[in-house]
């Protein structure tokens, strides 16, 4: 814990007036945030730590924020959790990693940033006696600061993501192997602070799937194992994919692979909660220009966690069930017909939980956020020609500063199927879910508080479609 206690309840409420920010989606107290961090089911409750610079909203010295729920969806602030060391292996930062029980003692195991920046990457340990509250760095950090030879001279090697097999700890750093791609090392230790490298668990290629992988994570999922990384790189934006896959005597064989998002979702981390569900957190990276957020005075949000499972072979996905207690009123509407046309509904919101299931006879959406003249809106969409999910955001906002371009995700629904669309949006925060297997977080800035209506629009028949208003989770 830091020295410095945090007026956290009085941040959050001098930000409440900011449309833009999201209420029901995981957010710091204000400034800046990013990965979700050693999410963890202790007490009764989930822990979650995230990557936090308290002092700005820019990204800078990274520190561990730290807030507790009971149900995954309802979060209460904690003071930071870690803070980085003067002169320490972390002086510049607490970069992302997990926490495990070893022998009934919470211990964070992460990526420590040195004096010298962000070139000096070691991996630190921390513990806590009182119930993850405050924690004490180890007096020998760091336990790892050797960069594998495989790598060749790449300097990154963080996130620690860490799993028991019997009497061994198993862990993934992510790294890169120059000039191949970004790259996941597998150690192995008997007590976690000694730790033998043993070999690449995976290795992507460059242009493909990024120079550099961040926060993996590695799992058993139904009968397979799961693989998720995130990949960035010159040629390919912040993009998260994952690899589905056999893992016997630590070797990992991949038999598909996938992009688990396809616009703002980032940093992915996972964990199995005290029910055995896999569940799925990300960070919501902004999409408007660090002049804008600056000003705002923060900036990142968290993604709705998300229970993964496999079916037929992919990767599923569903906002956890729990998110529904965050349902007020709710309209339900079902068998309209859209002949080309645009049809206006009365209902209106900007944080909403939406679930639609079209028939697709031509290009058909749903926009979201669109003011009462027409001068603002979002139109999420879908093509059954070309089998792409789409959201277009060229009139998102009267502010052309905000990033304009459309996501796009190939979203192929085999004979007979229906679009099912989930859609959460939440101020800025855009999280759509295709069928539970195709994903699109965007993010949105309309200019106008009354850019709330909803519309539908294009060819087909819109099955049912309910929305319910979304309560703010702070606000209790
Ligand atoms: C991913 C990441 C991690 C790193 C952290 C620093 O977003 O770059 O690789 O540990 O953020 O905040």
């Amino acid at each position: 814990m830091t020295d410095t206690n945090y007026d956290f309840a009085e941040q959050r409420r001098s930000l409440t007036g900011d449309f833009h920010r999201p209420v029901y989606h995981f957010i710091a107290p204000a400034s800046w945030m990013n990965d979700p961090n050693g999410v963890i089911h202790w007490g009764g409750k989930y822990h979650l730590f995230y990557q936090y610079h308290p002092e700005s909203p820019r990204f800078g010295l990274a520190h561990w924020g730290h807030a507790i729920s009971e149900d995954a969806i309802h979060w209460q602030d904690l003071q930071v959790a870690l803070s980085p060391t003067p002169g320490g292996p972390d002086a510049t930062g607490c970069w992302s990693g997990c926490v495990v029980e070893d022998d009934g003692v919470p211990t964070a195991v992460y990526t420590g940033v040195g004096p010298e920046g962000y070139g000096q990457q070691s991996q630190c340990i921390a513990t806590s006696q009182d119930g993850l509250l405050s924690w004490e760095k180890y007096s020998g950090n760091p336990i790892l600061s050797e960069i594998p030879a495989i790598a060749n001279q790449s300097t990154d090697l963080r996130d620690p993501m860490i799993w028991r097999e019997g009497d061994t700890w198993y862990m993934l750093l992510a790294s890169r192997i120059k000039p191949l791609g970004g790259s996941v090392f597998l150690y192995r230790s008997l007590d976690l602070i000694g730790w033998e490298f043993l070999h690449p668990l995976l290795t992507g290629s460059y242009a493909k799937d990024g120079c550099v992988w961040e926060c993996p994570c590695f799992f058993p999922l139904g009968d397979k194992w799961v693989l998720i990384v995130a990949g960035k790189g010159r040629r390919i934006p912040f993009t998260v994919f994952y690899f589905i896959g056999d893992y016997v005597d630590q070797q990992f064989r991949p038999e598909s692979s996938g992009i688990l998002d396809h616009a703002y979702f980032y940093a992915p981390f996972t964990m199995e909660d005290a029910r055995g569900r896999r569940l799925l957190w990300g960070w919501l990276r902004e999409g408007r220009s660090e002049e804008a957020h600056v000003a705002a005075g923060w900036a990142g949000c968290h993604s709705i966690p998300r229970e993964l499972s496999l079916r037929n072979g992919q990767l599923h996905m569903a906002p956890v069930p729990e998110l529904n207690r965050l349902r007020g009123s709710g309209t339900v509407i079902s068998d309209i017909r859209l002949t080309g046309g645009e049809h206006n509904l009365e209902i209106r919101g900007a944080a909403l939980d939406i679930e639609a299931e079209f028939n697709a006879e031509g290009t058909v959406g749903l926009a979201v956020a669109c003011a009462s003249d027409e001068g603002e809106e979002t139109r999420v969409s879908y093509n059954p020609d070309n089998q792409l999910l789409s959201v277009n955001r060229e009139r998102s906002s009267l502010d052309q500063e905000n990033e304009t371009f459309a996501n796009e995700a190939p979203h192929e629904l085999a004979p007979g199927e229906s679009l099912q669309l989930r859609i959460l949006l939440d101020g800025s925060v855009l999280e759509i879910i295709a069928n539970g297997r195709t994903s699109i977080c965007s993010r949105i800035y309309p200019s106008r508080a009354d850019s709330q209506g909803l519309r539908l629009f294009g060819k087909g028949q819109v099955k049912t479609l309910s929305v319910w208003q979304m309560r703010s989770i702070w606000q209790q």
